[in-house]
């Protein structure tokens, strides 16, 4: 990490994430909902946190990012931002609040700035949402996009877990990756796409390609921090790497508690008050 480049005392800005991508400095974003979590990422330089609407299945217990909306949104945008002082703060459009067009888009990122603080927005869709792109960022509102397996489009691409990206797939998520980066977009995720493909991407690309599930080439690397440290279980995509068992260690602490609880060994002397 050459922290000698980064910004101390003030928020990151995109154009310290755009100079980084420019001396070929690898740098990272993970999901974030609250403000202690927060102060953790930012603490261990994680330099862009992302309010994700993946909020809806690991905070609100949604079985996809469809149902979550802005008001839900907010007062998590605005947790996150609370918890930081350095870190740039993405907030995520949900579904529902850009696809009408220009005007819903600009009135629900405005939202996202006024209400919560955040420094930037980020939608789903390359070409299909570029009138939303360029008022946004027109608006002076920095913009991130994503492309590849977009959740919010899970009614239509069928499921969740499938690679994007293949064959003549590729050859339009690339000319709506050149469309997002001439609209003004700051960076934009690519997810679930070969390897091959991120590599492309990046490399056409000025601007930073923030990868999940998109391969080694990618200028940036972004994961659920539920993924990244273990708290989820079950089936994970192939990108998933755990870097803790939080899980296992939450499960432990709570059942020695719920065991001190019953045995009466909790709260002891030393915890009480004279
Ligand atoms: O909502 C989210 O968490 C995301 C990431 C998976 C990129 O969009």
């Amino acid at each position: 990490m050459s922290a000698e480049y980064w910004p101390a005392g003030r928020r990151i800005t995109i154009h310290d994430l755009q100079a980084a991508t420019d001396r070929g400095e690898r740098w990272s974003m993970l999901t974030c909902y609250d403000a202690l979590t927060a102060g953790v990422f930012e603490q261990a330089g994680v330099r862009a946190l992302l309010v994700g609407d993946t909020s809806a299945q690991v905070v609100f217990g949604y079985p996809d990012t469809v149902p979550v909306t802005l008001d839900q949104l907010i007062p998590l945008v605005a947790a996150v931002v609370r918890g930081t002082t350095t870190a740039l703060v993405v907030a995520d459009l949900p579904f529902g609040s850009y696809q009408a067009g220009p005007r819903a888009a600009l009135a629900s990122a405005v939202r996202y700035l006024k209400e919560a603080g955040a420094q930037a927005v980020k939608l789903e869709g390359g070409r299909r949402v570029i009138h939303q792109v360029e008022t946004l960022v027109g608006a002076g509102i920095p913009v991130m996009g994503h492309l590849g397996l977009t959740p919010q489009s899970v009614n239509v691409l069928g499921g969740m877990r499938r690679v994007q990206g293949r064959g003549q797939a590729g050859e339009e998520l690339f000319a709506d990756a050149r469309a997002l980066e001439r609209a003004g977009a700051f960076g934009v995720v690519l997810e679930s796409v070969p390897a091959e493909l991120g590599r492309r991407v990046s490399a056409a690309l000025r601007i930073p390609t923030v990868g999940i599930g998109a391969g080694m080439y990618c200028d940036a690397q972004i994961m659920v921090w539920q993924d990244m440290a273990g708290l989820t279980i079950g089936r994970l995509p192939r990108f998933v790497k755990r870097y803790a068992d939080t899980h296992a260690a939450l499960l432990a602490a709570a059942q020695q508690y719920v065991a001190e609880v019953a045995s009466q060994r909790y709260p002891d002397e030393s915890r009480s008050y004279a």
